[in-house]
């Protein structure tokens, strides 16, 4: 019954593919993302933003293309053509010799428009600017993109974009630039245990929603901000105990590398 609620309906539970279904397939990569989306049945597809020298969004988690791919550097001195050119897979091969697929070698790390390209209003996505102090005009980019594909708040059901980041400076951007687009504060554990009510009637004012790591949360903690009318969407949950554990808090969703466990842990409630 929780399916014909909407994303942003704090009795919803919502499962979000962290990096897409990283936990089985290369992060970030269109067969991570196809995996939890059709496969997995995950509610969104997370995507963590960085921009190349030319000024595409690409979905990468790290600044340099070090550990997930076959190159070296940082994006922000590469274009995209140079970043096209790395292989985005082969290292999940090594590192998970247990999930090694022979497909998964050579896969290219995918653009926004791509993803977009893709899967068009047929996904939920929840998108992170990540080191906005890195690549100014970031927001400005994101927001433009979505607008191409016909994304804006105005034109997609309440919650199917959400936009979240550890900077508060770079998610009060974006609410300038849209302020109707639903925001996630993402948060460190020594921050989250650190929280207050005065902090939680702050973030109020422009997010709909927290995103802490979950080893910050505590049954006292998360009563505190649900008592503030948060979202609250702890990352990373990949351990069927923490995610039991989590709901049994009252937490409206996890991000997790295996949404096909969290999906179990639901539905044998
Ligand atoms: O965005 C939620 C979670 O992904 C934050 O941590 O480092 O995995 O992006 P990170
Ligand atoms: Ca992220």
């Amino acid at each position: 019954a929780h399916q014909q609620q909407g994303l942003l309906d704090p009795d919803r539970v919502v499962n979000i593919a962290h990096r897409g279904a990283s936990g089985y397939a290369p992060e970030h990569t269109m067969t991570a993302y196809q995996l939890s989306h059709k496969k997995l049945k995950a509610d969104y597809i997370e995507i963590d933003l960085q921009m190349t020298k030319d000024g595409k969004l690409i979905a990468m988690h790290d600044e340099t293309v070090d550990r997930t791919t076959n190159g070296t550097g940082a994006v922000k001195d590469k274009t995209l053509a140079e970043i096209k050119r790395l292989d985005a897979g082969s290292w999940f091969n090594t590192a998970n010799p247990e999930y090694a697929k022979a497909e998964y070698m050579g896969l290219q790390v995918p653009t926004l428009d791509e993803i977009f390209d893709t899967y068009g209003k047929h996904a939920n996505y929840y998108i992170e600017t990540k080191s906005p102090e890195v690549y100014p005009g970031m927001e400005a980019k994101l927001l433009k993109t979505l607008q191409r594909h016909g994304l804006s708040s105005d034109r997609v059901k309440p919650g199917q974009v959400m936009i979240q980041s550890f900077s508060q400076e770079s998610l009060l951007k974006v609410k300038q630039l849209d302020a109707r687009l639903p925001l996630v504060q993402l948060m460190d554990a020594a921050t989250v245990k650190a929280m207050t009510p005065e902090a939680l009637d702050e973030l109020q004012t422009y997010a709909v929603g927290l995103g802490p790591s979950f080893k910050g949360l505590t049954r006292e903690n998360t009563a505190m901000i649900r008592e503030h009318g948060l979202l609250l969407h702890p990352y990373t949950v990949n351990e069927k105990v923490d995610m039991e554990r989590m709901l049994d808090y009252g937490v409206t969703g996890v991000f997790t590398n295996y949404a096909d466990r969290f999906n179990e842990v639901l539905h044998a409630l």
